[in-house]
């Protein structure tokens, strides 16, 4: 008897799981296997030569953009205004100055080989273009844990406050719902739903799934933990006690549960060795004199042939002249820099709102190792600063640096405080998971992304004002990810669109104008779309040139 090919990648599946099926249609050619890999953009090898580009801002949009412009021979120059590459991709280190908009300096005095990473601060094994480029340029990268089932949850409202081991929210919630589903397809309250074949199979499954006992109930079990942890001899272990449904259902509790679910939050995770940083400069020393640092962006304008941007050098002005403009600066900035770009775009940059996302971190005993067998990974706290972010570099030293507080401050009471009084409150979220480490924590930083020169926000949240929000389309949530472009695109405004356009020779870039944002991979697709762009232009400007020529009177 024949079987159809879908009959026979599920029968792969069945006997060798998803992995079996996976491979096999690969080996059928079915699906491609995606290594982390960067696009090519579509252009003849030394396309470019010839041809001027300049690139406003060295973030990984700008960087990108140059890599791929130079790798087609065009002459490229990137205009930066900071002493280093990178834009949010920032690591700081013992010795940095963190300076913001109203003068207000930190200097931070961690020990040699301390850093963290005031932006991007995980990779996604799901994100093949960045993990790419680190792959191309040598940067080395080792795992980073975001989440661990040692971490601690905790809720002023549910079980007095005290807080609660990740592993043991995560199973006792699995073992209720799966007693009261077992409960409800023993009663018949499903009858309708499944055949009697599913049934069966489905209370074998939930007996395993939940760690029922053959009654199809939750005493608890070991995946939940242990009270008192098991040793050698008479020393038997003791198994946590279940936390009851009502404290699991908090939604503080099963939101933390559920953050590394998140496609773009999910294990395997990575992280550069030495810091986020190590990617831009590993771009800015394969780019040498092509960016210029020190260069803020002053102007920009269009030509009769091209673009005229104005900037300053060591505080004087300057001027370049190109054929083309890769606009990688955030729209934030875009308000104040004059510039020629059309009425549809000066409206996105003028209505546009920005998440202002801070993180706080301190140096500190690695009290969460030898305290609490917490190896990186975060906790989360329903009031005050969270999540609490543990480091996933050099684990068993003595000290690292950990995060306490990391969200978007841009309507919180939090974003009005001084920065003592944050400090003060970022302490308080440690001592409130960890009794008696929070006078441990040493030498804050804090980095508020919306009082950073040359950025003035984190990401974008919205391409339209706040006010002109479609009813139901939320505001960026609190951890980190931003309101996704196809939301956004479902209101009225259609500022997305109009940014994704060439506006004649300027050409936007950034994680704005991906629907990955607040990712370096959208960044790094936006610079590959935009040289895309650029070389199409040049292509076609090349044609109609070619053309003119032909048809041209003798
Ligand atoms: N991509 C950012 C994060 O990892 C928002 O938190």
């Amino acid at each position: 008897m024949g079987i159809t090919r879908r009959d026979f990648l599920s029968r792969v599946g069945q006997a060798g799981g998803y992995s079996a099926a996976f491979l096999t249609m690969q080996g059928m050619g079915l699906m491609e296997a995606q290594p982390a890999r960067t696009q090519a953009v579509e252009a003849a090898a030394g396309s470019g030569k010839g041809i001027k580009v300049v690139v406003l801002g060295g973030g990984i949009a700008g960087l990108v953009s140059a890599y791929e412009l130079c790798a087609l021979g065009y002459d490229t120059t990137v205009l930066e205004a900071r002493e280093r590459p990178g834009g949010r991709n920032y690591s700081v280190r013992g010795g940095d100055k963190v300076v913001f908009l109203d003068g207000t300096t930190q200097t931070c005095s961690w020990e040699t080989g301390h850093y963290q990473n005031f932006g991007p601060a995980r990779l996604p094994s799901i994100h093949p273009t960045i993990l790419g480029y680190c792959k191309k340029l040598g940067v080395e990268l080792q795992v980073e844990v975001n989440m661990t089932n040692s971490a601690f949850l905790q809720n002023d409202a549910a079980n007095n406050g005290k807080p609660v081991i990740m592993r043991q929210a995560v199973n006792d919630t699995r073992g209720h719902v799966s007693e009261l589903l077992m409960k409800s397809v023993k009663q018949g309250a499903l009858d309708q739903e499944m055949a009697a074949e599913d049934r069966d199979r489905m209370l074998s499954f939930l007996r395993t799934y939940g760690s029922l006992d053959e009654a199809g109930k939750y005493n608890g079990g070991d995946r939940a933990g242990y009270a008192k942890l098991a040793g050698a001899g008479d020393e038997s272990g003791v198994l946590s006690q279940p936390l009851d449904m009502h404290t699991l259902l908090d939604c503080s509790f099963w939101q933390g549960m559920l953050f590394d679910q998140q496609f773009d939050m999910q294990a395997t995770m990575f992280q550069p060795v030495g810091g986020m940083d190590r990617i831009p400069y590993a771009f800015a020393k394969a780019l040498g004199s092509s960016v210029k640092y020190n260069a803020p962006v002053t102007e920009i304008r269009k030509t009769a042939k091209g673009v005229k941007i104005g900037y300053k050098q060591d505080g004087a002005p300057r001027m370049i002249e190109a054929d083309y403009c890769i606009c990688a600066l955030p729209l934030t900035i875009l308000r104040s820099v004059p510039n020629d770009f059309g009425a549809p775009y000066q409206k996105v940059f003028h209505e546009c709102t920005y998440a202002n996302a801070y993180k706080v971190a301190w140096e500190s005993r690695r009290f969460w190792e030898q305290d609490y067998n917490i190896y990186g990974g975060l906790e989360f706290v329903n009031t005050g600063c969270s999540p609490i972010w543990f480091p996933s570099a050099g684990m068993f030293s003595h000290k690292g640096v950990v995060v306490s507080g990391y969200t978007d401050e841009s309507s919180s009471p939090f974003g009005k405080l001084p920065v003592m009084a944050k400090f003060d409150e970022s302490r308080k979220s440690i001592e409130r998971l960890h009794p008696g480490r929070g006078h441990e924590l040493e030498k804050p930083m804090y980095v508020g992304w919306g009082k950073m020169p040359y950025n003035e926000g984190s990401w974008i949240r919205s391409y339209v004002p706040n006010e002109q929000r479609a009813p139901g389309v939320a505001v960026a949530p609190q951890t980190g990810q931003a309101q996704h472009p196809t939301q956004a695109r479902t209101e009225t405004n259609t500022g997305y669109e109009t940014l994704i356009q060439p506006d004649g020779r300027f050409i936007v870039a950034g994680d704005h104008v991906s629907h990955i944002v607040a990712w370096q991979e959208g960044a790094a697709l936006s610079g590959l779309r935009a040289v895309q762009q650029v070389a199409d232009q040049a292509k076609a400007a090349k044609l109609a040139q070619a053309g003119a020529a032909t048809n041209a009177p003798a």
